[in-house]
């Protein structure tokens, strides 16, 4: 602790344990610290924490219970309700300039997390969809087959029926991929770090499909890297002219992508441009990172294939996870490299020494049961049935002139107004009424679309969601009055 004014020293431990208690450090009825410990602790004398204990127990904060100590009081005041952190907190419905920076996430983390918010933009699948009790019972089953060799480190990188099960699924798909090369992490965004810190060096130009997620915005900034964004087209995905002729101008050696069902508009690229793209970017001596994160949830009866099945030159690194279909809690992704799998073996094992066996053993029991294919048919029709209702309700309430783009597959959907709506004014309005919204322009790094607002569907179709539906459809038709 650093050294405090011998004036006001017992008036200064005072506030700094009412802070904590603000917070909620301790909970009520938890006993303090003794006064001899905490002194000792801090440095001081038994008097001064003594006192310091008086001031607080005369405030309300704690009671002392003679011979056993002091306990914390029901009557604090938390954080939650008038707490500094709370005020110093900027208000994201105040917001000016939607860009996705690390200011920004602070806030849109307060703002997502507060259970009293309506997120219309969510990308997880709603909790009533997540199967709790299969994959409460197969992380039991995880467990009990690994033992306490699952208490170990987790050599190497990954549990080994798990890479074997990943690497048939994606054989399925038109991916010719041996379990060995299947690297396994805690989730895409962990296996794209890792494909950025071994693929990139900081100053790197790297083309994304635009709009893009603003997590890996963050991301690629983070790295150091330049981005140069490709218009992704709402149905087709990123329009591939536009990538050659950046690729002519700049000297771009990755890539990142999303041909199956796109972060923010659900785009879906066909088979002979995902081949395109993987060999216009080849001839370049380019790489994709492919993330195929929304690839199981295809509402067409067939799994669409990654753009790693045209991969002949070993320049596609495929990046995924059991985020939408499982459970994004789970922290379970991998990568399937193109070249070298061993160099990001190594460079998971730097990072993170490893992964968790019992994790992944549960997994794996889900997918062996046959659970994980029942489980993924039915969020795939839940989405389907819930995008189907959300359209309908676009229909509806949202301004005549309203373009929304048609996924088929995934849970994101985008839809752009009329010229006179500004999406940030909406969202700017909603999250006041406690609907959460992303504007357009949290997913470019310029400012392009600032029509147009991002939805999510994999969460049920309520009546609060359809409200929020409308009440965004009036803010729009109100602006476009005039209003
Ligand atoms: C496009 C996209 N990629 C990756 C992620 C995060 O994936 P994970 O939880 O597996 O790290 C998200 C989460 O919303 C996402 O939308």
């Amino acid at each position: 602790m650093a050294p405090l004014e011998k004036s006001r020293l017992s008036d200064q431990i005072a506030q700094k344990i009412a802070g904590q208690l603000q917070r909620g450090l301790f909970s009520t009825g938890s006993k303090l610290p003794s006064v001899r410990q905490y002194g000792a602790q801090l440095g001081v004398n038994v008097g001064t924490v003594s006192r310091a204990y008086w001031k607080l127990e005369n405030e309300g904060y704690i009671q002392c219970k003679p011979q056993s100590g002091f306990y914390v009081s029901g009557s604090v005041p938390r954080d939650r309700d008038s707490g500094s952190r709370a005020r110093n907190r900027k208000d994201l419905s105040q917001i000016e300039e939607f860009k996705p920076d690390v200011q920004w996430l602070g806030h849109f983390l307060t703002s997502m997390t507060d259970p009293s918010n309506l997120f219309l933009s969510c990308g997880t699948p709603g909790a009533e969809v997540l199967d709790f009790s299969s994959i409460q019972k197969s992380l039991k089953a995880g467990m009990q087959t690994l033992g306490s060799k699952g208490l170990h480190y987790n050599y190497p990188a990954g549990y080994a029926p798990l890479k074997a099960q990943i690497a048939r699924q994606y054989f399925n798909a038109g991916v010719d991929v041996h379990m060995d090369q299947v690297v396994l992490c805690f989730g895409c965004v962990e296996g794209g770090n890792t494909v950025l810190r071994v693929l990139t060096n900081p100053g790197d130009m790297v083309a994304v499909e635009s709009p893009l997620f603003p997590g890996w915005a963050m991301l690629l900034r983070k790295h150091g890297l330049r981005l140069v964004e490709i218009p992704s087209h709402p149905r087709t995905g990123m329009d591939l002219d536009r990538l050659k002729a950046a690729l002519n101008k700049y000297p771009i050696k990755t890539c990142l992508a999303m041909p199956n069902y796109s972060q923010a508009m659900g785009a879906l690229s066909s088979d002979a441009d995902k081949k395109r793209l993987v060999d216009l970017l080849a001839e370049h001596g380019a790489n994709l990172i492919e993330n195929d994160i929304y690839g199981d949830l295809h509402f067409g009866s067939v799994r669409p294939k990654p753009a790693k099945s045209f991969d002949r030159a070993g320049n596609v690194y495929l990046i995924s996870s059991f985020s939408k279909t499982l459970a994004p809690g789970l922290r379970v992704g991998w990568i399937i490299p193109g070249k070298d799998p061993d160099r990001f073996r190594t460079e998971q094992t730097i990072s993170n020494i490893s992964t968790s066996a019992f994790v992944e053993a549960g997994i794996s029991d889900f997918i062996e049961k046959g659970h994980y294919a029942r489980h993924v048919r039915k969020v795939r029709k839940f989405c389907q049935s819930n995008l189907q209702l959300f359209n309908e309700a676009a229909a509806r309430y949202f301004p005549e002139g309203t373009r929304l783009t048609k996924p088929a597959g995934g849970f994101m959907s985008w839809a752009t107004f009329p010229k006179k709506v500004d999406a940030l004014r909406i969202h700017n309005a909603a999250l006041r009424e406690k609907i959460l919204i992303l504007p357009g322009n949290a997913f470019t790094m310029g400012k392009q679309y600032p029509h147009s607002l991002s939805f999510g569907f994999g969460h049920s179709y309520t009546d609060s969601y359809d409200n929020a539906l409308r009440r965004v459809g009036n803010m729009a038709k109100a602006q476009i009055a005039g209003a």
